[in-house]
């Protein structure tokens, strides 16, 4: 039996503008993971996840199902053509569709304790290109950062097709993460992001220079351990991503609840239109912000911290 966990990730800032070869800021959320089981069966492959009511053969389900494909390409990768009898059981305990990297972890989890079963562990490199495909099949044209951050399990900064770069994180910080409730499938945010693009590319390009800007300042302030500096700058990452149309009332609720309690800076995270929000706060209004959110909606409410390696 081999066992494997990826944790959630969280953008914290420069979504959607990475889509389009922007940089972009993502940290690995360690309080939710995805784990994934395989041990030997007594015939065919089985994928279990109990989850999403899940308990099939492979070969019941469809072609282009997102783990059918994920278990044949690590399968071809691994050049495994008569694979034992196994089974895959998946456990998460990350929301689905909610900004926080479910979909990536499952990727990572399987494939990494599929190969370890298989006798043929897999370099991070080939993990992470294996997940992204998987994404691809999840959320139609993703830029690949979810599934970098989570296969990394490291804060990044991430540019699209090009070699991931470690964030060095100067001084620890606090994020409290607020869940909307509403489930929203990152391929469609995307996707409206998209037409937006399609219709005046000129006025968007001008929006994702802002926002990478916005996230090389980012990178700085977390370099330089200066946290406070970093809010405004969340605060105004959220003005554009407004702007894509990509919030809901349900977000800027969420949003403006947390900095009226005393939060450096909030904004939605990941594909938005539902899903979650962040806030960088203070550690001493950690409680009060995250009663805040409660207060204003939040289905649930997570604390994670970004610290420097030890
Ligand atoms: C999703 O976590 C982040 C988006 O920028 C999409 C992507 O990068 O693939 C919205």
């Amino acid at each position: 039996m081999t066992t494997a966990s990826a944790p959630g990730k969280i953008i914290l800032c420069g979504e959607h503008a990475v889509v389009y070869g922007r940089p972009a800021l993502a940290v690995p959320v360690t309080q939710v993971q995805a784990t994934a089981v395989v041990e030997a069966a007594s015939s065919g492959i089985w994928i279990r996840a109990p989850q999403i009511g899940l308990e099939a053969e492979m070969t019941d389900l469809a072609s282009h199902h997102p783990l059918a494909a994920l278990v044949r390409s690590v399968l071809a990768t691994l050049a495994v053509s008569a694979p034992p009898p196994l089974r895959i059981q998946i456990e998460s305990s990350i929301p689905v569709a909610s900004g926080l990297g479910s979909g990536a972890a499952v990727s990572v989890a399987v494939i990494r304790a599929l190969a370890a079963f298989l006798g043929q562990p897999l370099p991070d490199e080939t993990v992470n290109a294996l997940a992204y495909e998987v994404e691809k099949l999840h959320h139609g044209t993703p830029s690949g950062i979810d599934n970098t951050v989570v296969t990394y399990a490291q804060p990044v900064c991430f540019v699209k097709g090009q070699a991931v770069e470690r964030l060095r994180v100067g001084a620890p910080f606090t994020l409290v993460i607020g869940d909307s409730g509403i489930p929203a499938p990152t391929r469609d945010s995307v996707a409206a992001v998209r037409q937006l693009w399609e219709a005046d590319p000129g006025r968007w390009e001008q929006v994702f220079d802002r926002i990478g800007q916005l996230v090389q300042q980012a990178r700085r302030a977390i370099e330089d351990g200066d946290i406070p500096a970093l809010g405004p700058l969340l605060d105004e990452n959220h003005t554009l991503l407004q702007m894509l149309t990509v919030s809901s009332a349900g977000l800027d609720r969420l949003v403006n609840a947390a900095r009226a309690a005393g939060a450096w800076g909030a904004k939605l995270s990941g594909g938005g239109r539902g899903g979650n929000m962040l806030a960088l706060v203070p550690p001493s209004l950690v409680n009060t912000v995250c009663e805040a959110l409660q207060q204003a909606g939040a289905r649930r409410v997570l604390v994670t911290s970004v610290t420097p390696p030890v």
